[in-house]
């Protein structure tokens, strides 16, 4: 069917990430750079930007209208944070395994989350849901240029 053959053309080896703007006022970034590249991710394209309100309202557009939004919204627009295209087998549900549940009390010993995040909102690092979010994520942030010079 036309849904199977569009499936097929959706990458199921590639995630996005943000170290948030928490971690990198904490100085966490390259211990958080580190867990990604022993956990076997290919750093496929980063870099450190300060999202503006706009940006941050576009890339969390799905999340409008919800009680955290505008909490959201000010916080990944506070400061640097480090957005990553990520690359492994499996690499959407590998990379939440990686970094735990969207809240610290709730995040398994080990991971990301448990180990550098502050509470549900300032939670250190995002991760994609699903392969075709990652895709757009990824589109959101990099031009095909900078995922192309690896
Ligand atoms: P993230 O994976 O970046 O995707 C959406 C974010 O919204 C999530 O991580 C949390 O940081 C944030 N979020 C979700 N629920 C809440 C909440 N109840 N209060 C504040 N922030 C939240």
């Amino acid at each position: 069917s036309t849904k199977y053959i569009k499936k097929e053309y959706i990458l199921d080896n590639q995630t996005f990430a943000i170290i948030k703007p928490d971690a990198v006022k904490n100085k966490d970034t390259g211990l958080i750079l580190d867990r990604i590249l022993k956990a076997d991710f290919h750093v496929l394209a980063g870099k450190l930007l300060h999202m503006s309100q706009e940006q941050a309202e576009g890339f969390y557009d799905i999340h409008k209208g919800k009680p955290f939004y505008d909490e959201l919204i000010q916080f990944m627009s506070s400061g640097q944070c480090m957005v990553l295209a990520l690359e492994k087998e499996n690499a959407v549900e590998e990379w939440r395994n990686t970094i735990g549940a969207t809240n610290p009390d709730e995040a398994l010993e080990g991971t990301i989350r448990k180990d550098f995040a502050t509470s549900v909102g300032l939670n250190a690092v995002h991760g994609s849901d699903s392969n075709e979010n990652a895709q757009k994520e990824i589109a959101f942030f990099f031009s095909d240029g900078e995922l192309r010079g690896n």
